[in-house]
């Protein structure tokens, strides 16, 4: 495994393993952008609701690496979802990215929806979901044509959904991790910390290296030069199996985010 190793999706397209996140990055986000591409990264992962799909745009735009390099996705926002919207949601999104098509287009959270046109028509090459617990997803897989690609869920040492990741392996859906540091909740653990400390890494470099080592991809979110680069620095080194047993039993089942089975928006 290395910067460049990307995972097969179950459509036969393939995804970095590593993505840059820019939740809450605010006017902050062109420069984490710029920052990644020029350290490595080829995944960025944003939102409609994030509203920075523009800065995202202009700093593909502006690092000058040929768009089909970049692996790049957006998500639907739960109103357009409801409402049948996709469509113009999603040229909305393209538009303020200033691209021609997305890599991956995830319906943001488990609302009643449909978006399997949009990847005919081109206008994304991955269609998948965020936030979908298995009971969703078996909603989901009885009334659709198209296997969604990925799910996208929180998952870091804190919280570990074992039932949906296990039914995702199952049913050949990529899992992705959204704050795999727990929003940085998790950086301060002491088993962590001590697990840093043998390999001569940091908490985050740890916590990735762990995600990456169970075949989940990871979005970390940062505006730090020195924390961007250092959350792709993570191929020189491998966790022993013991290390990896250390940091599941963590696991709380603790979200920092909405619970997908009970979200209000
Ligand atoms: P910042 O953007 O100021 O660097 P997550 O990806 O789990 O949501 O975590 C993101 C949070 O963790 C942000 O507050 C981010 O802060 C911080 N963060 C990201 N990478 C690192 C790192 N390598 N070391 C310490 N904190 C980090």
């Amino acid at each position: 495994m290395n910067k460049n190793t990307r995972i097969k999706l179950n459509d036969g397209l393939t995804m970095p393993v590593v993505a840059l996140g820019v939740w809450q990055s605010h006017e902050g986000t062109k420069n984490a952008v710029l920052t990644a591409l020029k350290n490595g990264y080829r995944h960025i992962d944003t939102a409609a609701v994030y509203h920075n799909e523009k800065a995202v745009g202009e700093a593909i735009k502006e690092s000058g690496i040929p768009r089909n390099e970049i692996f790049v996705t957006t998500k639907l926002w739960n109103d357009d979802v409801r409402s049948g919207n996709t469509r113009e949601a999603l040229k909305k999104s393209l538009e303020n990215l200033g691209l021609d098509y997305v890599d991956l287009y995830l319906i943001h959270w488990p609302a009643e929806g449909y978006v399997e046109k949009l990847q005919k028509e081109g206008l994304t090459r991955n269609i998948g979901v965020s936030n979908f617990r298995k009971s969703h997803l078996q909603n989901l897989l009885s009334k659709v044509h198209i296997v969604p690609s990925i799910n996208q869920i929180e998952t870091n040492p804190q919280m570990v959904d074992e039932e949906t990741i296990q039914y995702c392996k199952e049913n050949k859906i990529g899992v992705e991790a959204w704050s795999p540091l727990g929003s940085g909740a998790c950086l301060n653990n002491p088993k962590i910390q001590e697990i840093a400390n043998k390999y001569q890494k940091s908490s985050a470099q740890i916590i990735l290296r762990w995600l990456l080592q169970k075949g989940i991809v990871i979005l970390p979110k940062s505006v730090h030069e020195n924390r961007i680069k250092e959350n792709i620095d993570l191929f020189n080194f491998v966790l022993e199996n013991e290390d990896v047993e250390l940091i599941n039993q963590l696991n709380q089942h603790k979200r920092t985010g909405p619970d997908p089975d009970n979200f209000d928006f």
